[in-house]
């Protein structure tokens, strides 16, 4: 769906920008250069991003917010006065991408050091190229050879804006980047702000942080070598008040699934800004002439519809320009992945039997999670040996695979490519493929070391590895696993000074492999898993289908960390299982509970179906049959959250199409308390003048007319039958 939009204005300003010419462009177009102003105008439905020449011919940025009409209200880019000599012009300003240099006190873009120890770089403005809704602005050093290129991407549909950097060595000496940046966000200046963002660990994902923001910086980041589950890499920023549908909020997110850094800064001159891109901790990445290094995608926008707003404008992101399927979307089927089942002990002849009952309840995709290669039978050995075991598979994966097609599900497969246990055929072959300080300890997590994937004979043998297994087998669908952080990143096979870029070549040989196994296999999908939510984030989203949300399948937990993962990322990317109870912090939910909670995301089975009864079987057929009903309303629809499960005993959350004509809502009761009254429930984003036709699926509404107006659900609301514990329920409505 690139540029589809304005094709013949793309190609239009491309001549203007081919032939040098600036033209002052209708302010209606994406994205416009201003001779008055020297400046150039990005514009989306409803917001206006503007970045100027200064009279230094530094690139300023002029404004970020809700839309401007007039581009000639807007005074030329001027630099702001030093403030007494502590705090200079260079820190007062807001420079679009400055280098460490001059007297630059705050958070630099670019830092480098040069071959002669030059440690100063100072950007000014050389020259830009406009293509469509792309805007590239390029600045050079005021002395050495050394540009950046500063490249914009417009999303006018989900008033997003992507920046990334692209820093260029045309010197003939070594160029050491010691901090790379892809850009900076500048809010508003002189407000109070609040910074809304997500933390967690292992089975804790996804919780909603809050803070005030003050003088100073609050440093989000992965020092571990990949996303995590620690913190994610999004922030919100509203002036305090905003609620899930009132109120503006900035927002940005990165696409890095490696070390990233976000550095949210109030200047002593009141001006937030967050820059983003690389983490610079244990950073060096030499470029020798020639060269450059691409940083990495990040996004950003602006709401004034609340954090509702914020997380509807990234699914449309998402789903319209990130997603491998973005041109064609499709609906996620429904899962069943043998894991919580069998653990390690996989065999034809079990995982056949649970693929049987699967198939029955109305599963599409049937997943061998771990266990199935090597010597695997506990996590202590196997890992690397991507075989298949042929004492669990004495005739190997096509009897089972071939079993699973004709009941009419397509079969997935675990891997962990990137770990190796050091008691495998693999690390006793290439010890040394493990990340390694020579002569020091490597320490284990879960019983493995990481391999150097930085290394090409790495990647090449885990690429040949899965490459093989995906030829000799109808496999659709891989589960992507990373069940430990880096440590001891060395990478003695590599000259000192280049040993750091371990960080970076290492995340881009994986998304290589990812990229060429599926360009090998079309159709091929890939679930993003690192032992649950730890790599979640909009580099890794190009390139898989899904993610793994959490190790925890409680589904009271579960609906905290739903709450907390659809703050930036898509229902539809968001796997649920329903799993079997007491779950691993002692709950038991009904099985119906279950459902609803899971059924809210892409709807996945992680039960053990033998130990079904009749009755949870029946249950189960009826519920994945609801939710293909409503899926493609969840996974592409927009979402309401009208009750938070932060803030009481009861949550509700609305989901409604895309093209208006269903809505449905799941109701969830914690835990009664003093037979409290149910809350009125107000639908949200329907049509007020439209008839909708109801459809409980167990009459748990106080209503009893067949159709209401939209402007009863919204305005008068309704209300819901839940008492006891961990009640539940779902509504659809059908717009007549
Ligand atoms: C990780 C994943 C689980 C499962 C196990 C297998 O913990 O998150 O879902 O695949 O690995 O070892």
């Amino acid at each position: 769906m690139k540029n589809k939009l304005f094709p013949t204005r793309s190609f239009f300003l491309l001549t203007v920008a081919i032939l040098g010419i600036c033209s002052a462009a209708n302010a209606a177009d994406v994205v416009h250069y201003s001779p008055i102003q020297k400046a150039w105008f990005l514009e989306t439905g409803h917001t206006t991003y503007v970045v100027g020449v200064n009279e230094n011919g530094e690139l300023q940025n002029m404004y970020w917010g809700k839309k401007l009409t007039r581009d000639e209200d807007l005074a030329p880019a001027h630099s702001n006065p030093e403030w007494a000599s502590f705090d200079s012009s260079a820190t007062t300003t807001n420079l679009e991408y400055p280098g460490w240099g001059d007297r630059l006190y705050t958070e630099p873009s670019l830092k480098v050091t040069l071959a002669d120890g030059v440690r100063d770089l100072v950007l000014k403005y050389d020259s830009q190229q406009i293509e469509g809704n792309t805007l590239r602005l390029k600045c050079k050093d005021i002395k050495y050879d050394l540009a950046v290129t500063l490249t914009y991407r417009v999303y006018p549909d989900e008033d997003i804006i992507r920046k990334s950097s692209t820093i260029e060595n045309h010197t003939n000496q070594v160029v050491t980047l010691e901090s790379a940046q892809s850009g900076v966000w500048y809010l508003p200046r002189n407000e109070q702000y609040r910074l809304t963002y997500a933390a967690g660990r292992w089975a804790g994902e996804d919780q909603l942080q809050q803070e005030p923001i003050r003088q100073g910086k609050v440093v989000l980041e992965s020092r571990r070598g990949n996303t995590s589950h620690q913190l994610y890499p999004w922030f919100a920023i509203d002036k305090g008040g905003s609620d899930q549908q009132h109120g503006q909020v900035w927002f940005g997110a990165l696409g890095w699934s490696g070390n990233w850094e976000m550095v949210v800064e109030e200047t002593p001159m009141h001006q937030v800004r967050v820059t983003g891109g690389y983490n610079d901790f244990d950073f060096s990445y030499p470029l020798k002439p020639g060269e450059h290094l691409d940083t990495p995608d990040y996004y950003a926008g602006y709401s004034d519809s609340g954090f509702g707003g914020v997380s509807n404008s990234l699914y449309r992101l998402e789903l319209n320009e990130i997603l491998p399927d973005h041109e064609h979307p499709h609906v996620r089927p429904v899962l069943y992945n043998s894991w919580e089942a069998t653990e390690f002990n996989v065999d034809e002849a079990g995982q056949k039997m649970l693929a049987e009952k699967a198939a029955k309840i109305g599963v599409e995709r049937f997943v061998m999670d771990d266990g199935w290669f090597g010597a695997r039978n506990n996590d202590h050995a196997g890992l690397g040996d991507w075989v298949v075991n042929r004492q669990k598979f004495p005739n190997g994966l096509g009897p089972l695979i071939q079993y699973v097609n004709q009941l009419g599900m397509d079969f997935g497969l675990w891997f962990e490519p990137e770990m190796v246990n050091p008691d495998s055929d693999l690390y006793r072959k290439h010890p040394d493929w493990a990340m390694n300080f020579p002569g020091r300890p490597r320490s284990e997590a879960r019983n493995q070391l990481v391999l150097n994937m930085a290394r090409d004979d790495v990647r090449d043998y885990v690429f040949n590895a899965m490459d093989k297994m995906l030829s000799e087998n109808n496999v659709k669908f891989i589960k992507w696993d990373m069940n430990r952080h880096f440590s001891e990143p060395g990478w003695p096979e590599a000259p000192v000074a280049e040993q750091k870029e371990i960080w970076i070549k290492y995340v881009r040989n994986v998304y290589e492999i990812m990229d060429r196994l599926r360009q090998k296999h079309p159709g091929l999908e890939i679930e993003s898993c690192s032992g649950g939510g730890g790599r979640v984030d909009l580099g890794v989203l190009e390139r898989t289908d899904e993610v793994w949300t959490s190790d925890n399948t409680e589904a009271l937990d579960r609906l905290k960390i739903q709450e907390g993962f659809t703050y930036a990322y898509s229902p539809k990317v968001m796997m649920a299982w329903v799993t079997d109870v007491p779950n691993f912090n002692g709950r038991s939910t009904p099985l119906k509970f279950r459902f609803l909670v899971a059924m809210q995301g892409s709807l996945g089975i992680g039960a053990n179906l033998n130990k079904w009864s009749p009755e949870d079987s029946d249950l189960a057929t009826k519920m994945i049959s609801y939710y293909k009903s409503v899926r493609e309303t969840v996974q592409m629809g927009s979402l309401y959250r009208l009750f938070s499960p932060r803030e009481g005993e009861f949550t509700a959350n609305e989901y409604v199409a895309r093209d208006g004509k269903q809505a449905v809502v799941f109701a969830f009761l914690h835990s009664q308390q003093f037979r409290n009254p149910m809350p009125a429930v107000h639908l949200r984003g329907l049509d007020a003048n439209a008839i909708y036709r109801v459809k409980t699926i167990d009459n748990k509404l106080v209503e009893t007319h067949e159709t209401y107006s939209g402007s009863y659900l919204m305005n008068h609301g309704v209300e819901f039958k839940l008492t006891g514990d961990y009640d539940s329920t779902a509504v659809t409505f059908e717009r007549q």
